[in-house]
């Protein structure tokens, strides 16, 4: 009988609730995927804490890889025996088996693992988006990435390399600051003893980076934007710290700053537009220019474990869980 992870209330991570689950055949536009690896996010921390509502009771996450193994009437471009990925669709990702749609499915190339996927659709494509839509990098930039050590990070800072741009990477120990430069960032502050603008300006020679990404949210909004040059971006892609509020007049005080606050779901439609968006990422996954493992792995119903590594800041990269 297949299991799934379910939550019932919001809370912390004692609420996933590993569970007996039934799983139907696929209806019209659906297919029936079996997941080899499922994907680890914050964006699911946020999703159990209630800061991104959820109808409950609700299943949790949507990123996994698998293998389809029931195709509903009208699926035309997915088959039986396909191996894909997805980063989107109704939670639920945390399952052995599920049923989905196929519209959010992403084909995986034959020279690219199961284990390195389950780290690369959600990450790497959002590691594309912030680089290549939201701030496109020309190369030869100088830019400030938050989290550099993290699972998007760690995708970004090769990404950066491969880009030539020069990235300064926030990471909280020296640990992760050796992760993040073996992976491309140029340079490291650790947050825990050094000042984040301070060493921006020293690196820059006063002059600032033209934009920030910044995930962490509330805790790093200030550094941020005394990081940026006049008419600087501050990028707010995440919130892993806390909710950031901030005013126009602010913007304006801190040099005619751009602020927007992106997410995956307007920068991947329509399909055909996601599956260029993979393309781009396999490609440098092929050529060698990223490579992806997870660097923890939990079996599925030790998901609650998972939760408490990412949150408490000890995970690196990708974290997956295990059917
Ligand atoms: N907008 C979008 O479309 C989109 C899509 C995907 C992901 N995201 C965002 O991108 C970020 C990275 O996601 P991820 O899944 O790869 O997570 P992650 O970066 O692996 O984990 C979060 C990291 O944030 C840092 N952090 C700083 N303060 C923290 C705090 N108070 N609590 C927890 N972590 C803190 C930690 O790194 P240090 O210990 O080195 O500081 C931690 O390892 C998240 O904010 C996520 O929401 C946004």
């Amino acid at each position: 009988m297949p299991h799934a992870i379910r939550l019932y209330e919001i809370g912390g991570p004692e609420v996933l609730k590993f569970e007996r689950v039934e799983v139907g055949e696929p209806g019209p536009g659906q297919v029936r995927v079996r997941h080899r690896y499922i994907a680890v996010n914050f964006i699911d921390v946020y999703h159990r804490t209630g800061y991104y509502p959820l109808a409950l009771p609700s299943g949790l996450g949507s990123d996994a890889v698998g293998v389809v193994e029931a195709v509903g009437p009208d699926v035309t471009d997915i088959k039986v025996g396909d191996r894909v990925g997805y980063m989107g669709g109704p939670q639920g990702a945390y399952s052995d088996v599920r049923v989905m749609p196929a519209e959010v499915l992403i084909p995986l190339p034959d020279g690219i693992s199961d284990r390195t996927a389950a780290t690369l659709i959600m990450k790497g494509m959002t590691a594309q988006y912030l680089f290549r839509q939201v701030y496109p990098l020309k190369g030869g930039e100088t830019i400030l990435y938050h989290a550099a050590a993290g699972g998007v990070g760690l995708i970004a800072c090769q990404w950066a390399r491969a880009l030539g741009v020069t990235m300064i990477g926030t990471v909280s120990s020296d640990e992760k600051a050796a992760i993040a430069k073996a992976n491309g960032c140029t340079h490291t502050i650790v947050t825990s003893r050094e000042n984040i603008a301070e060493r921006v300006r020293e690196l820059t020679d006063g002059k600032g980076v033209p934009v920030v990404f910044d995930s962490i949210g509330k805790d790093t909004l200030q550094a941020s934007l005394d990081s940026l040059q006049v008419r600087g971006t501050l990028v707010s892609n995440g919130t892993s710290s806390g909710p950031v509020q901030i005013d126009a007049l602010t913007l304006a005080l801190k040099g005619s700053i751009w602020f927007t606050r992106p997410a995956m779901v307007h920068y991947a439609k329509p399909r055909s537009h996601m599956l260029s968006m993979a393309k781009e990422l396999f490609d440098l996954v092929l050529e060698g220019k990223i490579t992806s493992e997870p660097k923890q792995t939990f079996a599925l119903a030790e998901a609650a474990e998972a939760h408490r590594m990412l949150e408490s800041r000890k995970t690196t990269g990708a974290t997956v869980l295990v059917p």
